[in-house]
């Protein structure tokens, strides 16, 4: 299992490049857009993540990163967040990723 979370330009010009799959209640989606936050690309694709702020603070979007790396392109996000956690409203995927989101 391995899971990061890295912050460089490079790791956001490369996820322009890769398309990473996200792999999330037996489905996979395609992240094509990279404007799109994670939740974003989650929502279009009919996957309900709960949310409240959308912009980081109240940690309501939190989800599981099973396996995978993510980038928060606007810097840390300052709601808490657990081990193996995310907060999708404010990170994009790097590479491939698999997500567990409680129902
Ligand atoms: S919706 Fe508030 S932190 Fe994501």
């Amino acid at each position: 299992m391995c899971m990061s979370i890295k912050n460089t330009t490079q790791d956001v010009k490369d996820t322009l490049k890769l398309q990473p799959k996200i792999s999330v209640q037996g489905k996979i989606v395609c992240y094509k857009n990279s404007k799109q936050t994670l939740l974003d690309c989650l929502e279009s694709a009919d996957i309900e993540v709960h949310y409240h702020c959308r912009d980081g603070f109240c940690g309501a979007c939190r989800v599981k990163l099973v396996e995978g790396e993510i980038n928060y392109p606007m810097g840390e996000p300052l709601a808490f967040v657990g081990e193996q956690e995310i907060l999708p409203c404010c990170c994009i995927p790097i590479t491939d990723i698999t997500l567990l989101i409680d129902e």
